[in-house]
């Protein structure tokens, strides 16, 4: 018989084993209720919906050429925001939105996947060739947001960033004009 081993061996062994497992299950359920924290509490959002775009002809024609990037207002009011992310920067560099109006984000991205968020708000996402990412939110309190890229993308990574202005409602409509693209980059 080995040393230790004795009639009380097995059931000592399940004890164990069984301790492990309520360790392992406390662990789960801890995981589940910050998943449900995080979703309910920061209004962290779910992935849009499946919508694809081809790569190969992006800058060609489409949504996403050069001349309709950037923030547009429909006829009945919508705002949309396009843009797309490819190494190392974002299109448009800068980009205007309204404070208190529901923006719609339309972004995909040109080479590999990159992702942003703007502040400390709840405006995030992946951009992934191929793909097109869209969310709606209300940024509530105008002034400037950095928007970095938070898929890490290559050397240039850190460098990947671009800007958010929320202008106050009033002064966002006095910018914007009918089927123009409204970006702050300095031209
Ligand atoms: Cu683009 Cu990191």
């Amino acid at each position: 018989m080995p040393p230790g081993a004795g009639p009380d061996s097995h059931a000592i062994a399940i004890a164990a084993e069984r301790r492990w497992a309520w360790i392992v299950i406390a662990i789960i359920v801890l995981l589940v209720g910050m998943m449900v924290v995080t979703g309910l509490h920061w209004s962290a959002m779910p992935p849009s919906r499946v919508e694809t775009v081809d790569v190969k002809t992006l800058h060609l024609k489409g949504e996403f050429v050069e001349s309709n990037l950037g923030t547009s207002v429909a006829a009945d009011g919508k705002v949309t925001v396009r843009l797309i992310g490819q190494q190392y920067s974002f299109e448009p560099q800068c980009i205007v939105v309204p404070a208190g109006v529901p923006v719609t984000f339309r972004g995909t991205a040109t080479d590999t996947i990159h992702g942003f968020v703007v502040g400390r708000t709840n405006a995030n996402t992946m951009l992934i060739p191929g793909f097109v990412s869209t969310f709606t939110t209300t940024f509530t309190t105008p002034g400037e947001q950095l928007m970095p890229c938070h898929e890490y993308c290559g050397t240039g990574h850190e460098a990947m960033w671009a800007r958010v202005q929320v202008l106050p409602a009033a002064e966002f409509t006095a910018r914007a004009k009918p089927g123009e693209r409204l970006s702050c980059v300095q031209r």
